[in-house]
């Protein structure tokens, strides 16, 4: 059985990524699911992959899918023929499995349920304000930023989910509206019950407060680190930059100056070496991590690149939380907002062009397979 996908066989420069060919469909291994694939997500990894020479040309593109599971593997519990789910898996290294085909493998762990999808709901190409998920096009845009948000918050914070511990402590997310910002103010401020403050663009502040964030600063304020310092008190435990270029890393470090300890964390690998240390900082206390999401990606979707491993401690920690969180929270859970694309495979051309161009803000690309 053959099934179409879109590969790589373009290139950075012509901003034309891939074509849609013919692959096989794959059996499906103990502890897989097969997923039909019915909405589709981008995200800034999938054009990355080229750029950094991870992808090469006829790997299959793509992160996020939603769809219905089509073949449970043996061994799999809690999943069923016909379930609405929603998955990330580390595409854009693999010739036979990416998020963007017909029929996505993937690893029982790696997969959420969601059961408030209405079938019926299909949003229509244009843009479509943030909302619950209750469609397959917003089951698409979670997955792999939530999942990224619960290794930074759950894992690397160092923060017990425990709301009356954390009344006192206060987190700093550099990048609000990013889609990992959007989820990771909503974990933070729902399950960790810590004070959340936010740098976002003036028109996204009313929809982060109301997702939970206590403060909001426009990051294009000469004054912004000023702000962020006085807004913080003094009390940041932890702080993520979600967008991690070498500037927004130095003011994450510059805006919690005061604060000791305090961990900072970003998304792009970047660490103290990136940095121009204050000297007249302890800087002793200031901690550095770097999230991963592809360390909680089951190993047999690959090598997961940059020099890392896979953290079997981490997966194991990240699947108890799903199992236990994920249901209940993803019923609150609201999304950024969605720009859709006219379906077919095709369409991750245009989305991935637009995530290279920075033309998102506060948004996910989201498209049809159909
Ligand atoms: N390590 C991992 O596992 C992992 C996982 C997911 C993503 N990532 C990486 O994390 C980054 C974010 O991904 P994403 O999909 O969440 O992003 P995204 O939604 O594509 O980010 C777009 C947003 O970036 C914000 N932004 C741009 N420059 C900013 C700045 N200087 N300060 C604050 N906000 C700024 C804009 O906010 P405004 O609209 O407010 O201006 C815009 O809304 C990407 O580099 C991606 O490759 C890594």
């Amino acid at each position: 059985m053959s099934q179409e996908a879109i590969v790589f066989t373009g290139s950075l420069e012509t901003g034309q990524w891939g074509e849609v060919r013919k692959i096989g469909v794959p059996e499906v291994p103990a502890g897989m699911l097969l997923v039909k694939a019915v909405a589709y997500a981008a995200n800034p990894t999938d054009w990355k992959h080229v750029a950094l020479g991870m992808g090469k040309k006829g790997d299959v593109i793509g992160s996020d899918v939603a769809g219905y599971v089509e073949k449970v593997g043996s061994g799999v519990n809690g999943f069923k023929v016909g379930d609405k789910v929603g998955l990330t898996l580390h595409g854009n290294i693999s010739s036979v499995n990416g998020a963007f085909q017909d029929y996505v493998l993937v690893d029982a762990p790696a997969t959420v349920l969601f059961d408030g999808i209405d079938e019926s709901k299909v949003l229509s190409p244009g843009s479509h304000g943030p909302g619950a998920i209750d469609s397959f096009e917003a089951a698409a845009s979670a997955p792999l930023s939530l999942a990224t948000m619960a290794v930074s918050f759950l894992y690397n914070s160092g923060i017990p989910m425990d709301k009356e511990a954390n009344k006192d402590k206060t987190v700093l997310i550099w990048g609000g509206a990013t889609a990992a910002g959007i989820y990771g103010i909503q974990l933070a401020s729902r399950l960790l019950g810590v004070k959340v403050i936010a740098t976002a663009s003036r028109k996204h502040h009313d929809y982060l407060k109301l997702l939970g964030a206590n403060v909001v600063i426009d990051y294009h304020d000469a004054d912004a680190i000023e702000q962020i310092k006085a807004a913080g008190e003094g009390k940041f435990v932890y702080a993520l930059d979600t967008v991690s270029d070498a500037s927004t890393w130095q003011s994450l470090y510059d805006a919690t100056k005061g604060s000791s300890p305090v961990t900072l964390d970003n998304l792009l690998m970047l660490n103290a070496g990136n940095l121009r240390l204050d000297p007249s900082r302890d800087n002793d206390d200031v901690k550095f991590k770097q999230t991963l999401v592809y360390q909680i990606v089951p190993e047999s979707q690959g090598p997961i690149g940059f020099g890392i491993n896979a953290n079997k401690d981490l997966e194991a920690k990240y699947q108890q939380f799903s199992s236990n969180h994920w249901a209940s929270f993803l019923q609150q859970v609201r999304t950024p907002a969605l720009t859709v694309l006219k379906p077919g495979l095709l369409s991750a051309n245009e989305a991935l062009d637009l995530l290279r161009l920075g033309k998102t803000s506060g948004e996910k690309i989201v498209w049809r397979h159909n």
